[in-house]
């Protein structure tokens, strides 16, 4: 599937299928450059899930979790922004595959940071790859 996002406000279109598609232990592994939009959707995810709250960048955080109410079963949406990871390891320090539980969509920003941690988990996932086209600010997105 794919989308052309032109504005910031197109991002609760993509985040409105990607909800279509979830299940409450899906991964959402979100690739593309610095300032693509990743952190955009993952805001746009988080209110189409009902969530009180609105993701920051979680780059200092590098983990936030948000509570879900009553939403196809998720309990919790749980942002990762991996950017500042230094190795594998420290995800594992992180203790991340706790959080990789029924009842939570994880949504992860940077995922090659977390190499092959993420390899052995079972989790239905999605990935979105996101370009940007520097002329239009306009971003493509593409789902699978
Ligand atoms: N079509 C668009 N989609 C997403 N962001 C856009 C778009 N046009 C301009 N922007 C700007 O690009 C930036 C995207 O930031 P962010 O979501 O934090 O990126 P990332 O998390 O991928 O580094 C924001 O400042 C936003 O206002
Ligand atoms: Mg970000």
């Amino acid at each position: 599937m794919k989308f052309l996002v032109s504005k910031v406000e197109d991002w609760s279109l993509v985040a409105k299928h990607v909800v279509s598609l979830l299940t409450p232990s899906t991964m959402i592994l979100l690739s593309g450059p610095l300032g693509a939009g990743k952190t955009i959707f993952v805001q746009a995810l988080a209110k189409e899930l009902g969530s009180k709250k609105i993701p920051k960048s979680p780059s200092f955080a590098l983990v936030r979790t948000y509570k879900l109410q009553n939403t196809k079963q998720i309990d919790r949406l749980v942002h990762v922004d991996a950017y500042r990871l230094e190795s594998e390891r420290e995800a594992l320090a992180l203790g991340l595959d706790e959080l990789v539980e029924p009842g939570s969509v994880l949504a992860v920003e940077w995922p090659e940071k977390l190499g092959n941690w993420l390899q052995p988990l079972r989790n239905p996932r999605i990935e979105m790859h996101i370009t940007v086209d520097p002329r239009h600010e306009t971003r493509h997105v593409r789902i699978r």
